[in-house]
């Protein structure tokens, strides 16, 4: 990423607050932060403001000459999208197509993060060659999202993944924090025991995200971890390795929660094609991966 101009869309998101951070040191890196409606203002960087459903302001980046737009901008809330499927549809697939017109325009790399929500999670242990059956909104705009950047960018890299860690920017909201509030505040927190993941935590991402977009990647890359468990289980480790009382973490299914929206139950993700590209053994274990999350929470409590 040297010298390179570099778009980065959903600043104020969990995965961009962090990979702005994790790039802001980079050897005569331009950082270009991208906002909507919350300025994340990282001083390390231009905070741009763009609604990425109005094409006039997608193609006003194209004035920043951009080498590469990584594109993490989204709704994420599988709850918000089913009940906002216009606007769901306009973010993740129409301001996906604006934002890979830009890239194509400019000429510039572009890399689409996307999720595992796109498979039905009736198989698990998914690889690039399984076919996508979404089975709710957001994996359904997020897969079409996944057409636009191939259709419009040939050498797209196009992201799956599903991050934990803390969002730099507007702190509290992600899902990890969120189980880590109800610890602290000793509030019951209710996690599926039938949905299977296989999570990654945001800072051994974005190391992996900068590793594939340096080595020139492009197609479709699975980004996770190597272990698959469930949400509960995951909740238990959280607690354990942060060292409170999980007794407040309770057992839920799918069924009795979910009402009418549909959620994939096994997306347990097969890594090798990443592993094969980094040349690396395995990814990290969840437990190797919280312990790093408490390190730096540790570290950004003390700084
Ligand atoms: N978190 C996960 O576990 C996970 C799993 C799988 C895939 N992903 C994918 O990874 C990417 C990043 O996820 P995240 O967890 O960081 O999401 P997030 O925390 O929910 O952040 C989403 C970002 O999108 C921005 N945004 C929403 N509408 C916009 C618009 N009209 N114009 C411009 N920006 C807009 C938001 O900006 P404002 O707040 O300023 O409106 C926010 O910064 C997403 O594409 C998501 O689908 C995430």
């Amino acid at each position: 990423m040297e010298g390179r101009r570099i778009i980065v869309t959903g600043s104020s998101g969990l995965l961009g607050s962090n990979l702005l951070n994790f790039l802001r040191n980079g050897k005569g890196v331009e950082l270009y932060a991208v906002y909507h409606s919350r300025n994340p203002a990282f001083p390390f960087c231009r905070n741009v403001h763009a609604d990425i459903t109005k094409s006039e302001d997608a193609a006003r980046l194209l004035e920043l000459q951009p080498d590469i737009i990584i594109h993490c901008a989204a709704l994420t809330k599988t709850n918000y999208c089913e009940e906002n499927r216009e606007q769901a549809y306009n973010v993740n697939v129409l301001g996906t197509k604006n934002i890979a017109e830009t890239a194509k325009k400019s000429g510039s790399r572009l890399a689409y993060i996307s999720t595992d929500a796109v498979f039905d999670g009736t198989k698990g242990n998914y690889n690039e060659n399984d076919e996508p059956r979404p089975l709710n909104i957001y994996g359904a705009t997020k897969l079409e999202g996944e057409k636009c950047c191939r259709e419009a960018v040939k050498d797209a890299l196009i992201i799956r993944t599903n991050i934990f860690g803390n969002n730099l920017s507007l702190p509290g909201l992600s899902f990890a924090e969120s189980i880590l509030k109800s610890l602290r505040e000793k509030k019951t927190y209710n996690a599926f025991s039938d949905a299977m993941f296989s999570p990654l935590y945001v800072g051994t991402f974005c190391d992996y995200l900068i590793q594939l977009c340096d080595s020139g990647a492009s197609g479709t890359y699975h980004v996770h971890g190597s272990q698959s468990l469930s949400k509960y289980e995951f909740a238990l480790k959280l607690a354990d390795i942060f060292g409170y009382d999980s007794a407040c973490i309770r057992k839920s299914t799918i069924e009795t929660v979910s009402g009418n929206i549909r959620r994939p139950k096994n997306l347990s993700m097969d890594n090798s094609k990443l592993m094969s590209a980094l040349k690396i053994g395995r990814t990290p274990t969840a437990g190797e991966m919280i312990a790093k999350f408490k390190a730096d929470c540790d570290n950004l409590a003390v700084g």
